[in-house]
């Protein structure tokens, strides 16, 4: 394994780092009270290629490798969870599974769209009784020949509201299990597609969930992505490299916090001394130094899995299980040595424990990463 970082790598990663300094943090702590979801900044990542990041140049994207996606990923979260997610599910559910999977006409069509920023897409798998059960899949896929019509209700989708390309998971012959599963490109504004609700969340507030509806929806059966009943395996594999992004996420989540508690133990003085300097504190810093710098390892090793062709299922499991630990831990931490501080709004660290929450939920929750991995290692 190589995890030496190439020039290009650190360019990446300072421009990313510089863009979540100068644009992402000035209004973080206003979008998360407004629940506001950051429509001039997404432009801007568009502009920057941080909406099709391994996506290949000649449909609009940035041709980057995974270790790109993770470096910047990182360098988002550790500023602003609810801008990275935009970029997570954009990037790695909704180009990837187009990318991967889709017809050169679906390329054509919305991939080209979506690498730009022009679009933004929605991963829509989780319904009111299907989250991590997801062969439970109670929306209908009717096929009529030329078209497929859809039915039922999809819950906590990332970019519900704002989307322009919904990926829609859906049981189009319930006898053959998950043999019987499609995924669809549906389109915003496609009759009797309404979206509902949107979600008033514990974290990640800046960025917009939402219930999906679907009444009689009519899709075209050229935006049935991959063969019958490749759906449920389409989800699979999808949410796979999705994890990465995700593991990424809670690193960058986990680092921040860090990072502004170690600025601000060197700087608060009590008993005489930087807070620092006592060991309650020093040792906490050391736990959360280790442990962080372990995630990061575990998300490179995923990352660095799925840029040399091997399978990453595991190590991506394992890297979002250890990574989302670490961020809930370790965001804690980070507002227990900022004190009262760190109960208040302005020094951030409180948001980035409600943030860190849900990366130990979506895209698989901790105990769906140990089924995975436990499985893997039982099997042998
Ligand atoms: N790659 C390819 N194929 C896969 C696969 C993978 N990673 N995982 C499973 N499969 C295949 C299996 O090989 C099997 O195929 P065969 O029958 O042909 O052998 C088929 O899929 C069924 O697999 P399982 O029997 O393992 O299925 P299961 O019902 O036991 O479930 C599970 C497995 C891992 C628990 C799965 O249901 C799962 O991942 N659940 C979690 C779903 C999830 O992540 N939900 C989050 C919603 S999306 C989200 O959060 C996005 C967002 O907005 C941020």
């Amino acid at each position: 394994m190589n995890f030496n970082l190439t020039e290009e790598h650190l360019m990446i990663r300072d421009a990313a780092r510089d863009f979540a300094q100068t644009e992402l943090l000035p209004g973080v702590i206003d979008r998360d009270n407004k629940q506001e979801f950051p429509n001039e900044l997404v432009k801007k990542m568009g502009e920057l290629g941080f909406l099709g990041i391994m996506v290949d140049p000649k449909y609009g994207g940035s041709g980057m490798d995974t270790f790109s996606y993770v470096l910047i990923m990182e360098e988002l979260s550790k500023i602003d969870a609810s801008a990275s997610v935009i970029v997570s599910v954009n990037n790695s559910l909704v180009c990837y599974g187009i990318e991967q999977y889709g017809s050169e006409e679906q390329k054509q069509k919305y991939l080209t769209k979506l690498a730009t920023g022009e679009f933004i897409g929605a991963f829509c798998l989780s319904e009111p009784e299907a989250g991590s059960d997801a062969t439970s899949q109670k929306t209908t896929a009717l096929d009529m020949g030329d078209h497929y019509i859809i039915n039922g209700t999809k819950n906590w989708i990332t970019n519900g509201g704002r989307s322009d390309v919904y990926l829609v998971i859906a049981q189009t012959d319930r006898d053959k299990g998950h043999k019987g599963i499609n995924a669809f490109i549906v389109e915003k504004g496609m009759e009797g597609f309404d979206i509902g609700p949107k979600e008033d969340k514990l974290g990640i507030r800046g960025s917009d969930t939402h219930t999906l509806q679907f009444n009689d929806v009519k899709v075209p059966k050229e935006n049935r992505i991959g063969d019958d009943g490749f759906g449920f395996k389409f989800a699979m594999k999808t949410l796979s490299g999705g994890r990465i992004g995700i593991a990424a996420q809670a690193l960058g989540i986990a680092a921040g916090a860090y990072e502004l508690a170690l600025k601000y133990s060197k700087e608060r003085k009590a008993f005489g001394t930087e807070i620092c300097n006592h060991q309650a504190i020093a040792f906490k810093l050391a736990d959360m130094y280790t442990d962080i710098t372990a995630a990061r390892h575990l998300v490179m090793k995923a990352a660095w899995d799925k840029d040399e062709g091997n399978d990453y299922d595991i190590s991506g499991a394992m890297a979002k299980l250890y990574a989302s630990k670490v961020a809930m831990e370790h965001t804690v931490e980070a507002v227990q040595i900022h004190g009262g501080n760190g109960f208040v709004k302005d020094y951030h660290v409180e948001r980035l424990m409600r943030d860190a929450k849900i990366t130990q939920i979506y895209e698989g929750t901790s105990e769906i990463q140990k089924i995975i991995i436990s499985r893997s290692i039982i099997k042998g």
